[in-house]
């Protein structure tokens, strides 16, 4: 396994031959749900690159950025058990050069400015800008993320699209622990008691997705209210709880056939989030 800093080297190594690549981007905290992501690439191609940087831009507080669990040298332990070829290990200046004040930022204006964007401002901008940075420089044949982070998904989905990068995304379902939390680098942050705690974010949604088959989704503000409640009891603080057509994140409409409840929650100043789909045919 190669260990790549810059840019220059980078792009000396991918010039020399012709190659298949899978781009895996990450902020690093290496989980098994990257490890997932890691694996079905290994099947499609035959270069895997994982990037590890810390995209401070997306950070919407400084502590959040501050506070994110950084442990490279047993990332780069896992990374090269699971067979990745390069690394992509680039410090702040040589993905901005110019510093924060004068970088380009890319925006798929309409959808980042709707349900993340509410609670985490510029987030998903922060996201798009990385992500094209690294597309450009890398130009992978496909680039591989999990649908935790949907909006994010569906972010890059588009930005796939409508910047014609001849990339294809490939997504994979959420990675649970075994209790149902999600599987993410914030769990790392939380103690075990509170990680008990954590696995009714999954259970609850469980519930709430069979509450709209049963009374389909015109009673949602009622389910988000007594769901509000509910998480408290378990002293998590329910942040935002939304449903949306799956395909567009638009709101349902009589033609949607699949629905995404999309969840946000505080443990302690923990942030975490999850998400499960509805099929509304079967509840037609
Ligand atoms: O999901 C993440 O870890 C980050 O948002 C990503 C996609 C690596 C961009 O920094």
């Amino acid at each position: 396994m190669k260990i790549i800093k810059t840019k220059k080297k980078l792009l000396k190594k991918l010039k020399k031959k012709k190659f298949n690549i899978s781009l895996i981007p990450t902020m690093g905290n290496i989980h098994q749900g990257h490890l997932f992501l890691i694996k079905k690439s290994i099947k499609i191609s035959n270069l895997i690159i994982v990037s590890i940087f810390l995209n401070k831009p997306q950070f919407n507080k400084l502590q959040d950025f501050i506070n994110y669990p950084q442990t490279i040298k047993e990332d780069l332990k896992k990374l090269k058990k699971n067979k990745v070829d390069i690394v992509f290990l680039p410090n702040e200046k040589e993905i901005y050069p110019d510093g924060f004040y004068k970088h380009t930022i890319v925006s798929v204006k309409k959808t980042s400015t709707i349900l993340e964007n509410k609670n985490r401002p510029n987030h998903l901008n922060g996201v798009s800008t990385i992500i094209c940075k690294l597309f450009n420089l890398i130009q992978p044949k496909y680039s591989i993320f999990g649908e935790k982070d949907y909006q994010q998904l569906y972010i890059i989905k588009t930005l796939v699209k409508e910047l014609n990068y001849n990339i294809k995304i490939i997504s994979i379902p959420i990675i649970r622990e075994k209790n149902g939390l999600a599987i993410s680098s914030r769990n790392n942050l939380l103690t075990k008691n509170e990680k008990k705690r954590a696995s009714y974010i999954y259970k609850y949604l469980k519930k709430i997705k069979k509450k709209i088959y049963y009374y389909k989704f015109k009673i949602f503000k009622k389910i988000k209210k007594k769901y509000k409640k509910k998480f408290l009891k378990k002293k998590i603080k329910l942040e935002s709880l939304h449903i949306r057509d799956s395909k567009n994140l638009k709101i349902i409409s009589k033609n949607s056939k699949k629905a995404i409840i999309l969840i946000s929650v505080f443990i302690k100043n923990i942030r975490l989030i999850d998400n499960i789909f509805v099929n509304l045919k079967k509840n037609k």
